[in-house]
Formats: structure tokens, sequence, C-alpha cells
């Protein structure tokens, strides 16, 4: 799975830092890295300056991973947005940011979730979440209806 293999203590893991300081462009050519191709450097921007707790990991000045949470402050909490650049997965890092994410949002909430990008099921069963059976979802489109949804009983 990994094209590089890396010593990850050498990376920089910077949590909440200054976004101003981040490269939204670089951010976005992530995301379209992993094929999620609809965002904007401008909506991401803002998106993630609505979050609760941000991480963005370096190798020297280069942006290679990030993710971040959505919550209340007490009753809902969800982590987002979770991508690691293909050149660098299999590393240990998308488990390392689901697991910092989630020990920054604490004990504190009633329902910690996310959504698994379709196939990526195994990767958070492998980490430790488990399946929600009483999750629902108000479909935004026809591609969400048939990646996201069960068939109808
Ligand atoms: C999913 C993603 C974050 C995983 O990141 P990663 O750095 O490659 O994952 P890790 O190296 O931390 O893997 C952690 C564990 O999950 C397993 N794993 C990783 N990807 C997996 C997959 N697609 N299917 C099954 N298991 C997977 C690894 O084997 C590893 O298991 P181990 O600890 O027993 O060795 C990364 O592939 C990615 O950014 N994908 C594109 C965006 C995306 O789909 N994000 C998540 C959905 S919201």
């Amino acid at each position: 799975m990994p094209a590089t293999k890396l010593n990850i203590n050498e990376l920089i893991y910077k949590i909440n830092q200054d976004l101003d300081a981040v490269d939204w462009t670089r951010v976005c050519e992530l995301f379209s890295k992993v094929e999620w191709r609809t965002r904007t450097e401008a909506e991401i921007s803002t998106a993630f300056r609505q979050s609760s707790w941000t991480i963005f990991i370096y190798e020297n000045d280069l942006l290679i991973a990030f993710g971040r949470t959505v919550d209340d402050g007490r009753y809902y909490a969800m982590l987002a947005d979770i991508v690691v650049d293909p050149d660098y997965q299999g590393n240990g890092l998308g488990k390392y940011l689901v697991n910092a994410l989630n020990e920054k949002l604490g004990d504190n909430y009633h329902f910690v979730t996310l959504t698994a990008a379709p196939g990526k099921g195994k990767f958070y069963k492998s980490i430790g979440w488990k399946k929600q059976s009483t999750s629902y979802i108000w479909p935004q489109g026809p591609k969400q209806l048939r990646q996201h949804t069960e068939p109808e009983e």
C-alpha cells in the first residue's frame, strides 16, 4: 500500500494551527488526489475555520494529511475530511488523525460519529469504530443515495 515508507516521528503535527498559514491550494490538491473533487479553496477554508479541532501533518513544508472535527460543545460531535496523501498512505497517519481528533473531543459528547467514504468502512472498523445501526441520511442527490444508503426493505 505505501508508496513511501517514512519515519512518522520526523513529521510535523499541527493541532489547531493558524489557518491563515494553511496553503488551501495544496489542501484542494490533496482532496483531488483522493478523488473528492467538489471542494473549493474558499469553501473548504471557511469550513475548517468553523471546525472545533483541526490537524495538519507536514513533511518539512509539504502538507501530507489533515482532518477536522465539528461539534456543538456538548451533545454531538463528528469527524470530517480525514485525508492522507496517497503517496503517504499506509504509514499510520490516518489512524493517528482519527485517534488524535477523538482524543481532543474527549468524553464530553453523547454522540461522536463520522460518515465513512464508500469503501473505507474497514479502515474505521480496524481502528475500533463501530457501524452505527440507527443513523439516517437525507440524501443530497442520487450519487449519495446510491453510495450511502441501504436498499429499501
Ligand atoms: C482512509 C485513509 C484516511 C487511511 O489512511 P492511512 O494513513 O492509509 O491509514 P493507516 O496507515 O493509518 O491505517 C490504519 C489501519 O487501517 C487499515 N486500513 C487503511 N486503509 C484501509 C482500507 N481502505 N481498508 C481496510 N483497512 C484499511 C490499515 O491496514 C491499518 O491497519 P493496522 O493498524 O492493523 O496496520 C486514507 O486511505 C485516505 O486518506 N483515503 C482517502 C480519503 C478517505 O477516504 N478518507 C476517509 C473517509 S472519511
